[in-house]
């Protein structure tokens, strides 16, 4: 096999890592990739959003399968782009078409379809400039917070959690002009579910479909869940709030319904989808779909995954996920993402990193990096995320907390809290 992978964060050098170590895999191709995929494979320097360029690599380097990384090519489809091409045609791509990437892409979609399925979920209404004053009243009947949602993708800022009413019309009105630009010309606004996150995904093939581990993440930048969003400051597999009787009740409620509905709207769907689940009262509520694995979450669960990846990849490719079965191992997976000074907000790029090769018992996912005459540079917000697996989350934690200490560049920080409030 000669995959080419698309994407350059730390979840897909962990994915490249997890690919590399199949013997089905004979050559891998990242594009962009970073400096940590480099060492498991080939970087193209190529925007996995510029079709025609990845077109020109899956010709030229014969490729035998397309994994997209990141969210962003899929809701524009490339998955359609291929299929359309008479010379990629015949390409099997991972990830959804156009309209299976709506899961992620319109947050309006993605309520009405879990609406239509009877799949947990939040109350809400989807309105536009036209129609705010539907929106104002809905606000006027539900209690703080109150929560916007920008349809369309706004980079993982268009949500918004509000605890005042009048503030809460405000930033609707703002957001339907345009705050997040076309995304949230309109806008989903969720009652407020009060509970405990996790992360759960799933490999399908359009019918069946295997269940990944789960993970939780870590948002906020600051210790304790304070301070801004970001893209996810650590993560930890398994969860020990999601215990065999919840997950049982993730399967009943929200999997297979999720599948059916997929199925049952005729929409196929080959690749992942990653499921943002609040635990409320002990029952499972869909927060929102991906149609992607999580980053940091994937560096916590491909460690557990025993099972060949490029098995399951290519089964779900080729409708045939239906005899394949999943292990994971016993490990318990913790990653800490070390960040560029300043971020989510502004920060430099272009930092030496040092002491990578002082890294033991666990791994070193480049998240944002680049390889520049023979130096390793920070290059973007997210920077290493530190994974390592023990026996139980505080001995994977110590590790990866010796190796975070082991890694400098001008600016590093990352929260010393992950895991500790399970
Ligand atoms: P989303 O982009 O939909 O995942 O929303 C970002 C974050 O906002 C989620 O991870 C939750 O922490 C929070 N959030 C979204 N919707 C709700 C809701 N209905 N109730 C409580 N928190 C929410
Ligand atoms: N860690 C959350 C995400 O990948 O969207």
């Amino acid at each position: 096999m000669k995959i080419l992978l698309l994407g350059s964060g730390g979840r897909e050098h962990a994915l490249a890592w997890k690919l590399k170590q199949s013997p089905k895999l004979k050559e891998l191709i990242i594009a962009p990739g970073n400096a940590g995929t480099a060492e498991l494979g080939t970087n193209m320097d190529v925007d996995p959003n510029d079709f025609e360029a990845v077109k020109k690599i899956a010709l030229d380097q014969q490729i035998n399968m397309l994994v997209v990384g990141p969210e962003e090519p899929l809701v524009r489809g490339i998955k359609d782009f291929f299929l359309n091409d008479a010379k990629l045609a015949h390409i099997p791509v991972i990830g959804p078409g156009k309209r299976g990437a709506r899961l992620e892409g319109s947050k309006e979609f993605s309520k009405d379809f879990m609406q239509r399925y009877g799949i947990p979920t939040a109350k809400y209404t989807s309105v536009t400039i036209e129609t705010i004053d539907q929106g104002i009243a809905f606000l006027e009947e539900m209690k703080a917070p109150y929560v916007l949602k920008a349809d369309g993708l706004a980079a993982g800022k268009g949500v918004l959690i509000l605890d005042d009413l009048q503030q809460a019309k405000t930033e609707l009105k703002s957001m339907l002009e345009g705050k997040f630009g076309e995304a949230s010309k309109k806008v989903v606004i969720e009652e407020f579910l009060d509970g405990i996150e996790l992360s759960v995904f799933v490999l399908t093939d359009g019918s069946a479909y295997v269940v990944l581990p789960e993970a939780k993440d870590y948002k906020r930048i600051g210790e304790g869940d304070t301070g801004l969003n970001t893209g996810g400051m650590g993560a930890v597999s398994p969860v020990p709030f999601a215990d065999a009787a919840f997950m049982k009740k993730v399967h009943r409620k929200i999997i297979q319904p999720t599948i059916g509905g997929l199925y049952s709207d005729e929409i196929p769907y080959k690749g992942f989808i990653f499921i943002g689940i609040i635990k409320v009262d002990n029952k499972p509520y869909v927060i929102e779909y991906n149609v992607r694995l999580g980053d940091p979450e994937t560096e916590v669960i491909m460690p557990r995954i025993k099972t060949d990846m490029v098995d399951l990849l290519v089964a779900a490719a080729s409708k045939e996920l239906r005899k394949c079965s999943i292990e994971f191992n016993d490990d318990t997976v913790t990653t800490v993402m070390m960040v560029s000074g300043g971020y989510p907000e502004k920060y430099q790029n272009g930092k030496e990193i040092t002491g990578l090769d002082k890294v033991s018992d666990g791994m070193a996912f480049h998240a944002g990096t680049k390889l520049q005459n023979g130096k390793v540079l920070t290059h973007g917000g997210r920077v290493i995320a530190m994974s390592s697996w023990g026996k139980n989350i505080n001995e994977a934690l110590a590790k990866s907390y010796k190796n975070a200490e082991a890694v400098n560049y001008e600016g590093k920080y990352y929260r010393k809290d992950i895991g500790l409030d399970l």
